[in-house]
């Protein structure tokens, strides 16, 4: 299947305030564990509203490393698909934490791209349980978002605090789009 993108590559982004689980994207990314299994924060919200089909098909896919992502469908959810991808825990910023977290937003609009997916919505990845400083990481998810080529032309960063939306404004407005 042709893969190219159909646009600029460049897609429109959008910042919110809210709850991932009620975005009506093609697709959200789940900010999950290497187990896929469920856990707190953010997973735990998709988990309840996806239902328990969820982990029953999580089951099937054998965990997913740091920094890359998997696709399961959205069933209770609007959103069809969720991207699972794992973000870096954070231990000071010298053990790659940057460029994992950069990944997990390459795998996750790659996968969206595999899927169809013509929009995304985003949690901030790795900075609730796994303690990513909130200006770092929204500075790499705007870039790695800008700096991926892909079909998808939406992505909506779902913030779920103030101060996170904050975070992504003062980088939206500050970087050239
Ligand atoms: N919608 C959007 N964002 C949310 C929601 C929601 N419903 N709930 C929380 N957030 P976290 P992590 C925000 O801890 O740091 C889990 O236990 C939250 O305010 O969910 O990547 C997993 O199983 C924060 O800004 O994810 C892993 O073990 C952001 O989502 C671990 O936590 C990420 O916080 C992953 O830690």
């Amino acid at each position: 299947m042709d893969q190219a993108p159909r646009h600029d590559g460049r897609p429109e982004l959008q910042l919110a305030l809210g709850d991932i689980t009620e975005q009506d994207t093609d697709a959200i990314v789940n900010a999950a564990n290497s187990s896929l299994l469920g856990g707190g924060g953010v997973d735990g919200a998709i988990h309840r509203a996806a239902g328990p089909e969820l982990v029953q098909c999580c089951r099937g896919l054998g965990g997913c490393d740091t920094g890359e992502a998997k696709v399961t469908p959205g069933f209770r959810l609007t959103a069809r698909w969720i991207i699972h991808t794992v973000g870096p825990v954070w231990h000071g910023g010298d053990r790659g934490e940057r460029a994992l977290l950069y990944s997990c937003y390459e795998a996750s609009l790659a996968l969206a791209d595999e899927v169809g997916a013509r929009s995304i919505a985003f949690p901030s990845i790795s900075t609730g349980a796994f303690g990513y400083p909130i200006s770092q990481a929204a500075e790499t998810a705007v870039a790695a978002v800008r700096n991926t080529p892909t079909a998808v032309e939406l992505v909506r960063f779902v913030c779920f605090a103030h101060d996170t939306w904050k975070a992504y404004e003062t980088i939206l407005d500050s970087t050239v789009g």
